[in-house]
């Protein structure tokens, strides 16, 4: 290549970004460097305009495993950047173990990367961003935000809970046992207003995910993260499904599923809401709902009961609390038809979590129940657990 055909196009090139730049009020203050050295690359700035796509090769560095469950792994990963720069976020790894045959695990990864990016498009702060579905040497693999914080599955655990004692200031454990939690049993039992505050945090990004026609399928402690901040949010979408795109076969887990599905219906709305019911019920007292039944019959019969049984499972301050009594009812009924008509009934009806909230306000038990949780989070961080 000649000198003179060079830079006929170095001209051509610079003129054209000058344009381009020039066309752009809020980029006039510009000083041009008619530099011979920069004219190819701003040839290529244009060029790269010019591709329908870019691509480039990625890496994520997996830092460390953050947690495991039934359809995988989750790590802690960074993607790496240019400049040395990285981003952190979750990698989940989908194991094809669960599955009889290479073609049903690729029918469902490719089912959950619709779903995927379904979820991305919700923009809610309640519900966990998704940011890519990628397959790796045919294994699935979903890039999402990371969560600083703990699963509730994890909190409610004494052990946990325990390892403050002693290590944090007595009035920060003080202030901790009065307003947030304290332990009870082999569990760790909320506050009221503490267990709402989750359980409205939970409502919203369920009615987002409800609102696009999506239902989680799957909501339990582990699958819900207390942030650092205090705010809550919805993750793990594994058994997620768009009512208009089925999954081949539908999963959940049975302690926390609503008893229809375990007589054989399909997943509603009205299940996932009966599942943030028993969270709801294990938040407030600190035990397992359904830890005694010994078999499927046993717990679907203990799942009808319990709406007509709460009063035994409550714990005596919370025995004779109407408002609450309804709320949960209005979560698990028996019959799905009789539950709060959406997520977003739950939280602002009458007789819905919001109420609640009110009637903790007018009996001056409320309180600040983020910065409550951002107390406690802290110093469990600061242990670094
Ligand atoms: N984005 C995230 N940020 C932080 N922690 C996460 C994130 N995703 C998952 N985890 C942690 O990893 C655990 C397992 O992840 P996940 O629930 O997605 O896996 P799973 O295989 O579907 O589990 P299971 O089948 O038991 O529901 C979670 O309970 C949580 O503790
Ligand atoms: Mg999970």
């Amino acid at each position: 290549m000649t000198d003179e055909f060079t830079n006929q196009i170095d001209a051509e090139a610079l003129t054209r970004v000058m344009d381009a730049r020039f066309s752009d009020e809020s980029t006039q203050n510009f000083q041009v460097i008619a530099s011979k050295e920069l004219a190819p690359l701003s040839t290529q700035f244009l060029e790269i305009q010019k591709q329908p796509d870019v691509s480039w090769q990625v890496t994520y560095r997996l830092i460390r495993k953050i947690g495991s469950g039934g359809q995988g792994v989750v790590y802690l990963a960074d993607r790496v950047g240019a400049h040395d720069v990285s981003f952190r976020l979750a990698l989940k790894i989908f194991s094809p173990d669960p599955y009889e045959s290479r073609e049903l695990y690729d029918l469902e990864m490719a089912r959950l990367a619709r779903v995927g990016m379904k979820l991305a498009r919700i923009q809610q702060d309640h519900l966990l961003d998704i940011h890519n579905v990628m397959m790796f040497d045919g294994i699935e693999m979903l890039m999402m935000e990371w969560v600083e914080g703990f699963d509730l599955c994890h909190l409610m655990k004494p052990k946990l809970f325990d390892r403050l004692k002693g290590v944090v200031p007595a009035k920060t454990w003080e202030y901790v046992n009065d307003v947030v939690a304290t332990p009870e049993g082999n569990g760790i039992r909320f506050k009221p207003g503490v267990a709402i505050s989750i359980l409205r945090d939970c409502l919203s990004g369920v009615a987002a995910l409800h609102e696009q026609g999506i239902v989680h399928a799957d909501l339990k402690p582990s699958n819900i993260m207390v942030k650092l901040t205090g705010d809550s949010k919805i993750i793990d979408f594994g058994s997620a499904f768009a009512l208009d795109d089925l999954p081949n076969r539908p999963t959940w887990t049975p302690r926390y599923a609503a008893p229809e599905l375990l007589l054989g219906s399909p997943h509603s709305i009205s299940s996932d809401l009966a599942s943030l019911g028993y969270i709801l019920l294990e938040m407030l007292t600190g035990v397992i709902p359904f830890h005694e039944v010994k078999s499927m019959k046993e717990l679907v019969q203990a799942k009808l009961d319990l709406p007509d049984r709460l009063e035994e499972h409550l714990p005596v301050d919370l025995k004779n609390n109407d408002s609450l009594i309804k709320l949960i009812r209005g979560l698990i009924d028996a019959d799905p038809a009789s539950r709060f008509s959406s997520a977003t009934a739950a939280d602002l009806e009458e007789i819905g979590a919001a109420g609640f909230h009110r009637h903790l306000v007018k009996a001056d038990l409320s309180s600040e129940y983020e910065h409550d949780l951002k107390t406690w989070l802290s110093a469990l961080r600061a242990l670094d657990v």
